[in-house]
């Protein structure tokens, strides 16, 4: 089976972590060790920004965002349903209210007009998400935003490598947050990293990640261990020096995988712009008035043809059962629709060009 994603793990990874284990050092309860202060420092710098604040998943870089951005009891959090649930759980953890609104069909991220019908007097932040890889449209984010006084925080999970404006994915929130789960562009195995220009956010996810602490023993808000370990770091600093190459070899397979799938009419293909650069996280691909059933059995076929093709988001988040049944039902055509004809086929790295091959003809031939 080509699976839809796999980790590039190579001898320098291997002998990173080898060094820390020997050093004894393997974390630090003041919240970050040198390794870890190390990776931040390389990731600040790859995002283009002053901070950057490690912790252990993406789904704990969300929920301290959230918090962070000033999120209380009982505000409003607008964000897509068309994601994956980390973005909804860090807007209930904090306390908000998820308010999903709809996304855009070219994109499948959220409609700028769509989050300004959403605002009411409760909403506190906006929560756009880099779907597959490819950035939010930031700049009318930025506008709402500031017009409402809301805070915006970025789902950037998918998006090492995605650029909006000829910026890295982050660079027009408050705070992008980003995850080194196993199956992205590069990984820790698990982990997650905050990046933000602002000194009083930045310096609350700090005191978040290490139970509310500056000082031991003398919490100063409500904090938890999100700590990430200096070995996750290790891997981290091979990883940010590999991800160029990761990106390229992506891109590579999906413009090879877009040339042969371009052939069918029955197909929408990812599209980016100069200005609006894709990870490639996930090259996804849509039927064109397809019905789910049809959609479903293309993927069933695919894989007993030995390809990981997939499907994100089955379920989008505001039709799960908990969401539905604490928050209310909402009406998304647009999520709704996307999530019954939508696909994915694997492109990571690891793919080889005639295996993009064979998965682009492939693909054709059921058709
Ligand atoms: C869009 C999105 N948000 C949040 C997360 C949560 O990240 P993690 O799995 O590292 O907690 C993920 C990844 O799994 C994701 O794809």
């Amino acid at each position: 089976m080509i699976p839809i994603n796999l980790p590039k793990i190579g001898e320098e990874e291997v002998q990173a972590v080898v060094k820390v284990l020997r050093s004894g050092m393997l974390t630090s309860g003041l919240g970050a060790g040198p390794m870890v202060t190390e990776f931040e420092k390389n990731f600040a710098k790859f995002a283009g920004v002053k901070h950057a604040v490690a912790v252990n998943t993406g789904t704990a870089a969300l929920h301290s965002a959230v918090v962070s951005s000033g999120v209380k009891q009982g505000d409003e959090v607008i964000l897509p349903s068309f994601t994956f649930v980390a973005t909804a759980e860090a807007v209930v953890l904090a306390g908000g209210k998820p308010a999903f609104a709809d996304i855009d069909a070219q994109t499948y991220n959220l409609s700028p007009s769509a989050v300004e019908k959403s605002i009411t007097k409760n909403t506190k932040a906006i929560l756009p998400v880099d779907l597959y890889g490819f950035s939010a449209d930031m700049k009318p984010m930025r506008e709402i935003a500031a017009k409402h006084g809301l805070a915006l925080v970025e789902d950037a999970a998918q998006a090492h490598g995605t650029t909006y404006a000829g910026k890295p994915a982050g660079t027009f929130a408050d705070a992008a947050c980003w995850s080194l789960y196993a199956s992205k562009n590069m990984t820790t195995g698990e982990g997650g990293i905050i990046t933000t220009d602002n000194d009083q956010i930045a310096e609350t996810l700090r005191m978040i990640r290490t139970h509310g602490e500056k000082a031991k023993y003398s919490s100063l808000m409500l904090g938890t261990n999100y700590r990430m370990s200096e070995v996750q770091a290790a891997i981290g600093n091979v990883q940010l020096q590999k991800l160029p190459s990761f990106v390229a070899k992506r891109r590579q397979n999906a413009q090879q995988l877009t040339k042969i799938l371009e052939k069918s009419s029955r197909l929408i293909l990812p599209w980016e712009s100069k200005d609006r650069q894709h990870s490639w996280y996930l090259y996804t691909a849509r039927l064109k008035d397809g019905t789910e059933t049809e959609r479903n059995k293309i993927v069933e076929e695919l894989k007993k043809k030995g390809i990981g093709a997939e499907v994100y988001y089955v379920n989008p988040v505001h039709q799960m059962p908990f969401y539905r049944e604490n928050f209310g039902s909402t009406k998304l055509p647009e999520t709704d629709e996307a999530s019954k004809q939508v696909f994915s086929l694997p492109i990571h790295p690891g793919v080889k060009a005639e295996q993009v091959d064979y998965i682009g003809k492939t693909v054709l031939s059921l058709l």
